[in-house]
This record gives structure tokens, C-alpha cells and sequence, in this order.
């Protein structure tokens, strides 16, 4: 089975038997029956497939796609802030390493974080890693007091207030969607903060003509093919992962001849991080 991300190059994702959000994803590869999966994304996307299904051979045609925001905190980073807040509930984001989330108590992605927080009882201490905006906006709209870790996306930031001050005076009545994982400045001026499948639904389901895109470019070749009718603007050409777009046709083809390079977890931290996975496969986004 080929799962790709939204931020993919277009020709992946247009071969992708499945295609999605972190979260979908995640799904996806828990439910397959396939023997192979090969993860057209980053990383910690193919190591949260591991750890969901172990007898599966999980491919990353790529092995050095990472996440700069996933390498922003070692598991020896989070015990500290853990022993600084006894008792706290620790809530990953998925964009962390197996190890991180093996320290973790629950994981989630940007589609049910809100979700995972409210779930959490009142009177807890919640630690929140790696990505302060993403926690932020948690923060924000769950009305909890997070302690957050100073992590960010690389391509997020990119996006800038100004961005998107111009692109909305060029495209006057555009609605804007960003991601949670971009600056607070951004998310001020957006009409809809949305992980990236809930933008394509979000879109298919408007009935406006013209959106402003505040995530990774890539998403726009899916936008555009789910309505035709409707122009996208990137809000910068700047916001593109370099990881994500390691992957190409060609490297999906050898990694299918050779079955390598293969993504594992060592089965002491796969089953500590597969508790928090779990948790988060089962707390569904409202959206
Ligand atoms: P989602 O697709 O889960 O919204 O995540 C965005 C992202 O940055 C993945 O690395
Ligand atoms: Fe990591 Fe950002 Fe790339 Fe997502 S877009 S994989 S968070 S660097």
C-alpha cells in the first residue's frame, strides 16, 4: 500500500492508494492488510506506522526525510521538563521521535489536539512538546494553561504576517486557512486554522471561489484537483519542506525492488510509544 502525505510532490500523490492528514495516515497504516506499506512523507510518519503494526515492512523510500520540528526535542530533553513537573500529563505532538513519544502519555496530530486536551482532566498539569504554535493554539481554544516547548516548523515560519496582509489585499474576500502550526501573527489573520485534510474537506464543502493557503505548498495540487472551479494562492512560494519533497518516483520504484530502506522501532520503546499512539487513533478530530 503507498500512503502519501498532502504535502507530497503531485505526481506521488496522485499514485498514492491513500492520501492524507498525519492522523489519516496514521489510520490508514493501522487498518491496511497490506504486508508492505511504503510512506511517501517524513520520518516520524513511517516510524508511527511502525509502531502501530509491527508485522508490516514499512518503506520510506527516502531515509534521510526527516522533521526538523520532530529533531527539536530528545526523549533526555522531555524526562527534565518531566521531572521539573511531577504528576503532569504529557501530550506529544506526532511530529516527534518513538523515543519522545515512548515518554509521552498521549500523542496527537493538528486535526485532534483540541480534542486530546479536552479529553484530559481539569485539575492536571499538561505538558505539551514540541511545537509551541501548535500548542498555542491549543491553548487557546481548549482554555488551558499549557507548558509548552520551544519548537516550531521551519516551513511554517516561513509564512509571515505580511504574507498574508498582501495576499489579501491582492485577493480581497479570499478566505484564508492556515495550518496551527504557524505563527500566532498568522493564525490572527486566517478565517480557519485547519490540519491539512480538514482544509481539502473544507474547501470541497465551500462555496467560495478563492482561498489563501497558509501551509506547505504541495497541498495545492490536491486542492485544486478537489475543486476545479476555485483558485488557490499559496500565501508565500517560501513555505515548501525540503523533506517532504525527498521523495521521488524514482526512489519509490527502487525501494519496492529492494524492500530497503526499511522504517523499525525497537520493541521496548514501540510498545511505551504504541500506548500514546492508541490514544491518539482514538480520539477523533470534531471535524
Ligand atoms: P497534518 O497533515 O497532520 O496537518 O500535518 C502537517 C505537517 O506538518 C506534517 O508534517
Ligand atoms: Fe516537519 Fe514542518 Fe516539514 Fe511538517 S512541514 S514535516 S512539521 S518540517
Amino acid at each position: 500500500m503507498i500512503l502519501a502525505h498532502n504535502y507530497q510532490p503531485g505526481e506521488i500523490q496522485d499514485l498514492a492508494d491513500f492520501q492524507g492528514d498525519s492522523l489519516g495516515l496514521s489510520i490508514e497504516a493501522a487498518k491496511s492488510n497490506a504486508e508492505v506499506i511504503v510512506f511517501c512523507g517524513v520520518h516520524f510518519m513511517a516510524e508511527t506506522a511502525a509502531i502501530l503494526s509491527p508485522q508490516k515492512t514499512v518503506l520510506l523510500p527516502e531515509p534521510h526525510a526527516g522533521c526538523p520540528m520532530a529533531d527539536m526535542i530528545t526523549a533526555e530533553q522531555l524526562r527534565v521538563v518531566k521531572e521539573h513537573h511531577p504528576g503532569a500529563v504529557v501530550v506529544c505532538y506526532v511530529n516527534s521521535s518513538a523515543e519522545v513519544k515512548a515518554e509521552s502519555d498521549y500523542c496527537c496530530t493538528s486535526a485532534n489536539a483540541v480534542e486530546v486536551v479536552n479529553s484530559l482532566g481539569k485539575d492536571k498539569e499538561i505538558i505539551f512538546v514540541p511545537d509551541q504554535y501548535l500548542g498555542q493554539f491549543v491553548a487557546s481554544r481548549t482554555g488551558r494553561a499549557l507548558i509548552l516547548w520551544p519548537g516550531y516548523c521551519p516551513t511554517h515560519v516561513m509564512i509571515t504576517e505580511d504574507d498574508i496582509k498582501d495576499a489579501k489585499v491582492k485577493h480581497p474576500g479570499a478566505i484564508v486557512l492556515a495550518h496551527p502550526e504557524c505563527t500566532e501573527p498568522v493564525k490572527r489573520l486566517s478565517d480557519q486554522l485547519l490540519s491539512t485534510s480538514q482544509m481539502i474537506k473544507f474547501a470541497v464543502k465551500s462555496a467560495a471561489k478563492e482561498f489563501i493557503v497558509a501551509t506547505e505548498k504541495g497541498i495545492i495540487h490536491s486542492l485544486k484537483k478537489q475543486r476545479p472551479d476555485a483558485e488557490f494562492y499559496p500565501a508565500t512560494q517560501r513555505a515548501v519542506c525540503p523533506n517532504m519533497k525527498k521523495i521521488t518516483l524514482d526512489k519509490i520504484i527502487a525501494s519496492l525492488e529492494n524492500m530497503q530502506p526499511q522504517v523499525t522501532v525497537p520493541e521496548e520503546i514501540r510498545l511505551k510509544a504504541k500506548r500514546a499512539v492508541d490514544r491518539m487513533v482514538e480520539i477523533l478530530p470534531s471535524k
